[in-house]
């Protein structure tokens, strides 16, 4: 047996897994031996991360999917069980952010857009999965949320709403479905190199990206390993009695 977050054999689902944490978190299950669900709104960086698996010796399948539709998240869960009987792992992971600025600058329109795919998008998952994980005795559901829906989030005032409101569903829900034997956690990492912080540092002055990059004590970015390795750990049973939590991974930020 794997000694370390063993994850062999399990069915894992990713949302958003073509791309950063969620591809990151992709290519390490499947190394572990998970079965890895990659769905993304973007099919072909979906296709691209499972052909790398694949081409490793990894077991992995791709699925096109807008959360925020509730129809297509039924389809991606569809998918997923044409593939294996029963779903191990979500991991709700598919996210948007949006430039920063200050509240009254942000308009109607991204303020929305954020809730429905960061917030909506984890909900639809949720119920479907909750739902599955019901019938089949169990299952652990990772959502990742943000340090920004745990403390302030000046300029960023949409997407800490909608990051708040994961981690609240993941607490309610981890309380309501324990007894059932399901498992929900959040992950809450600071700023991570993935291509949504290098949109961001793209447009921005060397000043803003300096205080960006600068914002933790470690004075970094994360890098999407270091959050896929603690992923692949609640993955695995080893964290068999943790449920309700919001995981930071901040260099030090919150500290
Ligand atoms: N990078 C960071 O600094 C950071 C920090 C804290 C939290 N997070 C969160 O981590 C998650 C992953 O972020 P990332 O940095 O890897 O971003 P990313 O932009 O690299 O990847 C996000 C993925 O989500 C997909 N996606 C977007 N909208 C979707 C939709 N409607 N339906 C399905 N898929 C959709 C995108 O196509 C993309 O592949 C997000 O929820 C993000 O909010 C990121």
């Amino acid at each position: 047996m794997n000694p370390v977050a063993d994850v062999k054999g399990k069915h894992i689902l990713i949302t958003g897994g073509g791309s950063g944490i969620g591809a990151a978190s992709a290519r390490l299950l499947s190394e572990r031996g998970a079965l890895v669900g990659v769905a993304d709104l973007n099919l072909d960086n979906a296709q691209n991360v499972v052909e790398e698996i694949q081409s490793s010796g990894g077991k992995a399948y791709a699925v096109a999917v807008d959360v925020t539709s509730p129809e297509q998240v039924k389809g991606m869960f569809d998918s997923a069980f044409a593939q294996a009987a029963k779903i191990d792992v979500i991991i709700n992971n598919a996210g948007i952010d949006h430039m920063p600025a200050p509240l009254t600058e942000v308009d109607d329109a991204m303020f929305m857009k954020n809730l429905q795919v960061n917030l909506a998008g984890v909900w639809y998952c949720m119920k479907n999965a909750l739902t599955h994980m019901t019938a089949t005795g169990g299952g652990h559901i990772i959502n990742i949320a943000s340090v920004a829906g745990l403390r302030s989030a000046p300029m960023i005032s949409a997407y800490s709403a909608s990051k708040h409101g994961v981690i609240g569903l993941t607490k309610s829900a981890a309380v309501e479905y324990a007894r059932a034997n399901i498992r929900i956690n959040a992950v809450c990492p600071s700023f991570v190199d993935t291509p949504m912080v290098q949109g961001v540092l793209a447009r921005m002055d060397e000043r803003g990206r300096k205080g960006l990059i600068g914002a933790n004590p470690m004075k970094r970015l994360g890098k999407p390993q270091e959050i896929a390795n603690a992923i692949a750990w609640l993955c695995s049973d080893e964290s068999s009695f943790m449920t309700g939590q919001a995981v930071v991974l901040d260099g030090g930020m919150l500290a």
